[in-house]
């Protein structure tokens, strides 16, 4: 089963072309990891699949994304699309407000719901985040006294809470220590059960550890997409070789 299929995609900010003619499927349930160098184009074409792009003016599009074989450049109601396709940045982003409003922020300007089923939401939600024994006697803490491992879990709480089918996580790791790391490793791959996750690392152990498919990618194209294993242990084109094993550049 497919969540995106990625057709003949291009993309440029103004004159700089950013994607080159990207064609991939991102499969269900599974965790689909972008690697490559800086400036590729791995946070580009993951914004390009909850259309965060729509808030860059020089940026122009081509081809096509379909979720569930809905274009969705198509759509019209982008916000319930971005409520379908989650996402969780490179630097936690807890708003100056408690921990328990953090999540019902996001909840509340999709759906209304009475205290009680908003509790268990925020609940639901910090548990399915490893983060509600940390926090549960703190909710009405502000967020910012978290630790930065902590905030992030708290922005993945947020992102989840709105139900999501799709999350995208674009270097969430990367300023976070071993253990905050290992912890969202392992939600991540918990969390595939129910969700699609793309994460973008520049970690390739990472990579290797915890997603279903790598795709590498250079100057804005996409090199080759392959079973992680298989693109780390013996990847089809010569470019992935020399950029897995150091020797790029
Ligand atoms: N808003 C923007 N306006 C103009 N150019 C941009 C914009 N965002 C990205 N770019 C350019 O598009 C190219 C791809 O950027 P992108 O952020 O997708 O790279 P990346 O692979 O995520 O890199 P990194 O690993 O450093 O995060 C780069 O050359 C970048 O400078
Ligand atoms: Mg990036």
């Amino acid at each position: 089963m497919t969540a995106f299929t990625i057709e003949n995609l291009n993309l440029a900010y103004g004159e700089h072309v950013a994607l080159k003619n990207i064609n991939l499927l991102i499969p269900k349930q599974q965790i689909t990891a972008f690697i490559g160098p800086s400036g590729c184009g791995k946070s580009t074409l993951m914004k390009t699949l909850n259309r965060m792009n729509d808030f860059v003016p020089s940026c122009t599009i081509t081809g096509s994304v379909l979720l569930e074989g809905e274009d969705i450049y198509q759509m019209k109601d982008v916000d319930n699309l971005r409520k379908k396709v989650g996402m969780v940045f490179q630097k936690a982003n807890a708003f100056q407000m408690s921990i328990f409003d953090n999540i019902a922020y996001g909840i509340k300007t999709h759906e209304s719901l009475n205290r009680d089923e908003m509790k268990q939401r925020v609940e639901e939600a910090l548990r399915q985040a490893v983060l509600w024994d940390e926090v549960k006697d703190r909710l009405h803490k502000s967020a910012l006294s978290l630790s930065g491992g902590q905030q992030q879990r708290l922005c993945i709480a947020r992102a989840l809470a709105v139900k999501p089918d799709i999350l995208l996580m674009d270097e969430s790791t990367s300023s976070l220590d071993p253990i905050s790391t290992a912890k969202i490793e392992e939600l991540a791959m918990t969390l595939k059960a129910r969700y699609t996750i793309v994460m973008v690392t520049h970690n390739m152990q990472q990579a290797a550890r915890v997603s279903d498919q790598t795709a590498f990618f250079l100057n804005g194209k996409l090199i080759e997409c392959q079973p992680t294993a298989q693109l780390f242990s013996l990847p089809e084109q010569e470019e992935t070789a020399n950029y897995i094993s150091g020797r790029f550049g």
